[in-house]
């Protein structure tokens, strides 16, 4: 694993139950190499002592906004200063909220607004509140600012509930550190992204469309992002606000969405198709709206254009990934698109099950190439999409050597 030395690591630490776990991972930091500051909330402290954290970091803790203790030496400008990153974990309901709106009324939100490091939060929280649209929307808004969201995790809580809110555990925010302080896995790799659904118009007030809401694709977006890549995304019609930066070229129909691709495809490095992809379109569109009459009302549709197949047919092809989004023989079904289409490797859905596929927030992958396969089991899609982003990134660079 990558040596954290050099690496300045600001955790703060906010009031719940998961602060127990901050523990371990601030150890886990120091052993890495990392040199770590903590920052508590009052209400962390409610849960854990600063003690803990002067004992395994070797440095004061930070609480006071208003600090005129001169043995602390940094204040907040300091601290935010000094940070190569700044984790939030446990990250609890409030404190995302607050990070979303921009409060400054303590000092760690204070050092999250004034810090130029790359901020990280690792939510912990009862699985309705984590639920919640409002935590959600704030999630989403964090997001969207490049804050990264680590976890959380599906499973059993401290309240006795099962469900998404716990906070991962101190090994996996290991991880993420160290994925984040490396040299993005992408960096220096143009990938183009497709995301969210196509409409194809029937007439001027209705179109043919499906379920995409493109928060899988915007999740991949982020999360190549995140890796280091040069993203373009080629988004059909969603309610989400792209993550930055981005080039983001927007469409409506496949037939728009294949024109947008076919045009920027050259130079790209690797291709991820998650849109949904209408696969047929009206033959012809009504130029005015069709009037009601019959009982009965035939509508004729051709095929559109196969974006991904087109592209994975390109002398140049980019390393190219497909989803296959099913709702019966989804190993059967993938294979047959992987092989048909001549892909690098395909992401299966079920979407049938209403915990995965379209709209919510998680989504389970079984994964497949040539001669390999994994499964990614339920989580948020944000975390699913940067564990498709590894699986990408190593087979990638090993078809390149
Ligand atoms: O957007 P969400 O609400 O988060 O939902 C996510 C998702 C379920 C849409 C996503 O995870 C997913 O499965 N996307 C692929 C949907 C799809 O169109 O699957 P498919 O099996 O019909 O198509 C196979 C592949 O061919 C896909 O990569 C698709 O983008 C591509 N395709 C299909 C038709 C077409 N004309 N052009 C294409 O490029």
């Amino acid at each position: 694993m990558l040596s954290l030395n050099n690496k300045n690591i600001l955790l703060g630490v906010t009031g719940g139950i998961a602060a127990y776990k901050a523990a371990e991972f601030c150890r886990l930091l120091k052993k890495q190499g990392a040199d770590v500051r903590v920052v508590m909330t009052d209400a962390a402290k409610e849960f854990i002592q600063p003690l803990t954290f002067q004992a395994l970091t070797g440095n004061p803790v930070y609480n006071e906004l208003f600090e005129a203790d001169a043995q602390n030496a940094m204040d907040h400008i300091e601290l935010a200063r000094w940070a190569d990153l700044l984790v939030i974990a446990p990250a609890t309901a409030d404190t995302l909220a607050k990070l979303a709106d921009g409060y400054a009324d303590n000092l760690l939100l204070t050092i999250s607004l004034a810090t130029k490091s790359k901020i990280a939060v690792a939510p912990a929280m009862n699985q309705q509140m984590f639920q919640n649209p409002a935590t959600l929307k704030n999630i989403q808004t964090l997001q969207q600012r490049g804050v990264q969201i680590w976890g959380p995790d599906v499973g059993d809580q401290a309240c006795g509930e099962t469900g998404p809110g716990r906070m991962l555990e101190a090994e996996d925010l290991l991880q993420h550190v160290v994925q984040v302080m490396k040299p993005g896995s992408l960096s220096g790799c143009k990938v183009m992204i497709t995301a969210g659904p196509t409409r194809e118009a029937i007439d001027p007030v209705r179109y043919i469309s499906n379920r995409s809401s493109g928060k899988m694709g915007y999740a991949v977006v982020q999360a190549a992002i995140n890796a280091g890549a040069d993203v373009t995304l080629v988004s059909g019609p969603v309610c989400l606000q792209s993550p930055q930066p981005v080039t983001l070229l927007a469409c409506q129909s496949a037939d728009e969405m294949y024109q947008q691709v076919m045009e920027n495809i050259n130079e790209q490095d690797i291709f991820i198709a998650t849109a949904a992809v209408a696969d047929y379109r009206m033959e012809s569109i009504a130029a005015e709206k069709i009037k009601k009459s019959d009982d009965e009302m035939n509508l004729k549709l051709v095929k559109t254009e196969d974006i991904l197949a087109s592209v994975a047919a390109l002398v140049n092809k980019p390393f190219c990934v497909g989803f296959a989004a099913e709702t019966s023989h989804l190993e059967q079904y993938a294979q047959g698109k992987l092989k048909n289409k001549k892909l690098d490797l395909i992401a299966a859905n079920r979407v049938d099950d209403p915990e995965s596929g379209f709209e919510v927030e998680n989504n389970a992958l079984n994964v497949y190439w040539n001669n390999g396969s994994k499964q990614l089991s339920l989580k948020p899609k944000s975390l699913i999409a940067v564990e498709l982003i590894d699986i990408i990134t190593e087979l990638f660079k090993s078809s390149r050597n």
